[in-house]
C-alpha cells in the first residue's frame, strides 16, 4: 500500500519533534499503521529553520497555503498555534478533503464546534490527542477506552508550564520569573506565556475534555478561569502544614443542576496521587460509574512527547481512512447530533470547599467574629490555624495570620460571607481565598 502523505503546516518544537520521531521509528510505525507515514512537505516563515530540521526529506514551502493545495497530500497537520490563521487552515484543509490533525487546543476550544460541524459534512477527521495533556492518550482514554462510563467528574494537571513553576518554587525557593523563562526555554510555554500562568490553556483543554466527558458542545465562554498569578509563596507553605498541596487544577463535573468547567489553583490533599505529580508533568483524574477512579499520568509538553501524540492520530487516520465515515470515533466521543444541551454553571453555583487566610489584628474576639459570620451563612468549619503575621512574612506588627479551611458551601455563600469579613476593622488586608478538592 502507498504510504499516505502529510504535509505539517509549522515545523517549531512540536513539528519538529513529529519528524524526527516519525523517521527514528519509521519501521515500527508502519507495521502498526499498515501503510508508511510520509512527511513530504512541511511549511514556515523561516525556510532556513525548516531546511535545518528536514534536510532533502521533505518540500519546504513558506505558503501553508500550498500544502493545502496539494492533490497528493491526504493529512494537514496544523501546528502553528493561535486562532485565526489556524481557524482559516483548518477550515480550507477541511474544504480541500484532508483529514486534519491539530495540537491547537485554542483553537478547537473556542471554534471546534463550527470545525467539527464542516469536517463531518465534508467526511474528514479532525484528531487532536496532542492538544489535551501533551504525550497522555487522554482522548482516546475519553473518546473509547470509557465509553461504556456515565463520566461523574474529571480533574487534572493540564498545564506543564504552571506545574513547573509551582514545583520550582516549592522545591527550591526559586522566584516566579526565573522558572517561566525556564518553562520557555525548555519549549513547555505557550507563544504568549499569559495563557499559561492566567490559567487560559489550562481552561481550553478542560473544556475540550468536559465536552468528551459528558456529551456537550465545547463552551470555552462560560468557563470560570482563574491562574496562578496572585498565589502567594506563604499560601503554598501554609497549605503544606496543613497536608495539602497547591496544584492548578482544571476541573469538570456533572451536577443535577448542570456542569461545572473551572481552572483555579487548588488545595490537594497531599496524600493523593495526582498531589505528587511534579515539574512538566501532567495528570487527570476521571471518575466514571463503572470503572471509578482513573488516574492518567505523563509529560504535558514538550517536542517529542507532543510528537507522540501528533503520530498517534496520524496512525488511527491512516488505518481508517479509507473506512465509511459513519464507523469512525465521534470527534467529541459522542456522535454529532447527539451531543446534549446542559450548560455550564455559573461559578456562583459551583459547590467546593475552602482554604482562607486573613491577616487581623491580633485581638480578643477577632476569631470568634469571624467564626460567627462563617456560622451564619451555615458555613463549617474544618480547621483553624493562628499564625504570628511576622513569623512568615517578616511583616505586620501585632497582626496575625488566620488560616481556616471550611467544609464544602456554595460560592455565592462564600462570596457574600467574605464580604462581610472583609468589612470588619480588624481584618487588616485582601483575605486569601483558595479553593479545596478533596477530589475523593
Ligand atoms: P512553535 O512556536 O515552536 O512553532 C510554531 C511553528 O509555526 C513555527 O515553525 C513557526 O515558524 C510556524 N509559524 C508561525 N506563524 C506562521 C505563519 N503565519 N505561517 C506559517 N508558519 C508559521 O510552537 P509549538 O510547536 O510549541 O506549538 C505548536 C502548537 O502545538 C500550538 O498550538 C501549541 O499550543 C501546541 N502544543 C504545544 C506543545 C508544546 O509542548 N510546545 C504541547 C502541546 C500542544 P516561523 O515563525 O518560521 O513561521
Ligand atoms: N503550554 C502548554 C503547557 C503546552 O505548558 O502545558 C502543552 O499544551
Amino acid at each position: 500500500m502507498k504510504p499516505v502523505k502529510v504535509g505539517l503546516l509549522g515545523i517549531g518544537t512540536v513539528g519538529s519533534g513529529v519528524f524526527e520521531v516519525l523517521r527514528r521509528n519509521q519501521e515500527e510505525i508502519t507495521r502498526r499503521a499498515g501503510r508508511g507515514i510520509e512527511i513530504s512537505a512541511v511549511s514556515r516563515r523561516d525556510l532556513e529553520k525548516a531546511r535545518a530540521i528536514v534536510g532533502d526529506a521533505a518540500r519546504v514551502v513558506a505558503d501553508p497555503r500550498d500544502i493545502i493545495r496539494d492533490p497528493e497530500i491526504e493529512i494537514v497537520v496544523e501546528l502553528i498555534g493561535g486562532y485565526d490563521l489556524a481557524r482559516e487552515l483548518v477550515l480550507e484543509a477541511i474544504a480541500a478533503g484532508k483529514h486534519v490533525v491539530t495540537a491547537n487546543k485554542a483553537l478547537l476550544a473556542v471554534h471546534g464546534t463550527e470545525i467539527f460541524a464542516a469536517a463531518q459534512a465534508r467526511g474528514v477527521m479532525v484528531a487532536f490527542e496532542a492538544a489535551v495533556a501533551g504525550g497522555i492518550p487522554i482522548i482516546k482514554s475519553l473518546r473509547e477506552g470509557l465509553t461504556a462510563n456515565r463520566i461523574q467528574w474529571l480533574a487534572g494537571i493540564i498545564n506543564g508550564t504552571t506545574n513547573f513553576i509551582l514545583s520550582e518554587m516549592r522545591d527550591k525557593g526559586l522566584d516566579f520569573d526565573t522558572v517561566l523563562k525556564q518553562a520557555q526555554a525548555l519549549g513547555y510555554a505557550e507563544a504568549d506565556p499569559t495563557f499559561d500562568i492566567e490559567g487560559i490553556d489550562a481552561a481550553h483543554k478542560a473544556t475540550l475534555m468536559s465536552a468528551m466527558a459528558f456529551g456537550v458542545p465545547v463552551q470555552f465562554d462560560r468557563a470560570y478561569v482563574e491562574g496562578i498569578t496572585q498565589l502567594a509563596a506563604q499560601d503554598i507553605r501554609y497549605a503544606e502544614m496543613l497536608g495539602y498541596r497547591i496544584k492548578l487544577l482544571g476541573i469538570s463535573k456533572r451536577t443535577p443542576e448542570g456542569i461545572e468547567l473551572r481552572v483555579h489553583p487548588a488545595l490537594i490533599p497531599a496524600k493523593r496521587l495526582i498531589a505528587n505529580v511534579e515539574g512538566a508533568m501532567n495528570a487527570v483524574v476521571v471518575q466514571g460509574d463503572a470503572v471509578g477512579t482513573t488516574l492518567y499520568y505523563g509529560k504535558g509538553a514538550g517536542s517529542e512527547p507532543t510528537a507522540s501524540a501528533v503520530i498517534a492520530d496520524l496512525v488511527d487516520i491512516a488505518r481508517l481512512a479509507g473506512a465509511d465515515a459513519s464507523q469512525r470515533v465521534p470527534y467529541l466521543a459522542f456522535q454529532q447530533h447527539a451531543l446534549g444541551d446542559e450548560v455550564v454553571l455559573p461559578m456562583a453555583q459551583v459547590v467546593t470547599s475552602y482554604y482562607l487566610r486573613l491577616r487581623v489584628a491580633d485581638e480578643t474576639g477577632v476569631l470568634a467574629t469571624v467564626t460567627r459570620l462563617l456560622a451564619e451563612a451555615s458555613i463549617s468549619i474544618d480547621a483553624v490555624i493562628q499564625r504570628e503575621a511576622d513569623q512568615v512574612s517578616g511583616e505586620g506588627e501585632n497582626q496575625t495570620d488566620l488560616i481556616i479551611l471550611t467544609h464544602e458551601t456554595r460560592e455565592g455563600t462564600m462570596n457574600e460571607v467574605l464580604a462581610r469579613i472583609q468589612a470588619l476593622p480588624a481584618v487588616k488586608a485582601p483575605i486569601t481565598r483558595i479553593r479545596k478538592e478533596e477530589l475523593a
